[in-house]
């Protein structure tokens, strides 16, 4: 993520509904990924938060009148408008959305909007009849169709006591997607990648089963990566602790061969296929249909293997597509992953330790190798999953060119 907003100038338009605190929170993430934050508050917006919070958040006096940066020509607006990477409207009112679909510009912020080409991002919060008003919903529709993109709004319980759609999405997604309108590379524009993340859970009976540590961080950042190269990204998730990414299609499973299914259906129209997933290598032959009593001394289940999903992959690979597996090995790490490699018809592993308070299930960084089929190594020191999904498509682009 820091690597993306790093030194990208956003221009951060906060309007007045309720859900303006939260803007706050936004600022100070995108703040922390190393981004300069320019806030700008309407008048509306003032009236909710004040302007001193974002100043001491940014770093950067906050705009809040059309005539103030006359003062200042660093934040005048065409110079603004101009140098931006984007323009951020979290939370946008139904009357900022309004105004932009019909060229207003009476404030600093609309007048700001009419002038950059910069990607806009809106990030909508209102009450459920003022969202789904026809007027609201025409704009909307009015404004995507001229490039700018929407995150939000979601279902729930709103500030106005009425529940329903109009809530602002959470900060966490709405800085994601900022990732694809702020990453440079789009050299994946058009490919679709398929990605199996998470664990499997194998029912033993219906309240119990067999699982793993996989917390699905590696395909969650594999599938940021992915976004962020424009891709049109599908994910496989099997139970998971990490949330997987805002613009991404998920299909959620539960056991092995749930995944297997899905993979089945959706690998055909993929372009890359990466097996990040922990599938369990075995099930449960007959899980019982109702819950095990503990009425017995000892118990023993028999245990049948799963499909090997990625090898599947790489059996029915047609020309052109490119599947990559994991190894997660706790031992000879590369030789193992070597002969997965071959044994599955494989154009690229990442062989990766696990087991070390560091590297592997759960953990933020990782210690691997990419292997291709002509035996070509790249190993990397301790990376984040972030920084192993970053070479992990720089290898998949160029072998793709
Ligand atoms: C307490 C309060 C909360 C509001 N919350 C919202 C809201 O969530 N969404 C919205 O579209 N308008 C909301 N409004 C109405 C807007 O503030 C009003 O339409 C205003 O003209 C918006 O101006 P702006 O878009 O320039 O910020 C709220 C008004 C008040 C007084």
């Amino acid at each position: 993520m820091k690597r993306i907003f790093s030194n990208k100038e956003i221009v951060l338009g906060v309007t007045g509904s309720i859900a303006a605190y939260k803007a706050c929170e936004i600022a100070s993430r995108l703040v922390e990924y190393g981004a300069r934050v320019l806030p700008v508050l309407t008048e509306s917006a003032a009236e909710l938060v004040g302007p001193a919070s974002f100043e001491a958040i940014t770093g950067r006096r906050a705009i809040t009148g059309m005539f103030e940066p006359l003062q200042n020509p660093e934040i005048e607006h065409i110079a603004v408008a101009t140098r931006a990477h984007l323009f951020l409207i979290a939370p946008a009112t139904a009357n900022v959305i309004a105004k932009a679909a019909h060229g207003i510009a009476d404030d600093w912020l609309t007048t700001t909007l009419l002038a950059t080409k910069a990607p806009i991002l809106f990030a909508p919060a209102m009450n459920c009849n003022m969202y789904t008003h026809p007027a609201t919903q025409e704009n909307i529709k009015t404004l995507a169709g001229r490039g700018c993109r929407f995150v939000g709004p979601e279902e729930g319980r709103l500030a106005c006591g009425f529940s329903g759609i109009g809530r602002m999405i959470d900060p966490a997604t709405i800085i994601e997607a900022c990732v694809p309108l702020l990453a440079p590379k789009k050299e994946l524009a058009g490919k679709r990648v398929l990605i199996t993340s998470g664990a499997n859970h194998e029912p033993i009976d219906p309240v119990r089963f067999i699982g793993n540590r996989s917390s699905g961080k590696m395909g969650r950042a594999i599938a940021l990566e992915a976004l962020a190269r424009g891709a049109e990204v599908t994910i496989i998730s099997g139970p998971s602790e990490a949330r997987m990414p805002w613009g991404a299609t998920v299909i959620s499973v539960g056991s092995a061969g749930e995944m297997a299914q899905a993979v089945e259906r959706e690998a055909p129209k993929a372009d890359v296929i990466i097996g990040a997933a922990a599938v369990a290598d075995y099930t449960v032959a007959n899980p019982a249909a109702d819950k095990i009593k503990r009425d017995q001394e000892t118990l023993t289940l028999t245990l049948v293997q799963n499909p090997d999903i990625i090898a599947g992959a790489g059996a029915k690979k047609r020309p052109g597509q490119f599947v990559v597996g994991f190894a997660a090995e706790t031992e000879n790490v590369i030789p193992n992953a070597i002969a997965k490699l071959k044994r599955k018809n494989l154009d690229l592993i990442v062989a990766n330790l696990i087991g070390t308070s560091d590297s592997g299930f759960g953990t933020d960084t990782i210690s691997a190798s990419l292997i291709t089929p002509d035996r070509h190594i790249e190993d990397l020191p301790l990376v984040t999953k972030d920084e192993l999904a970053n070479h992990l498509f720089n290898h998949i682009v160029a072998a793709l060119a």
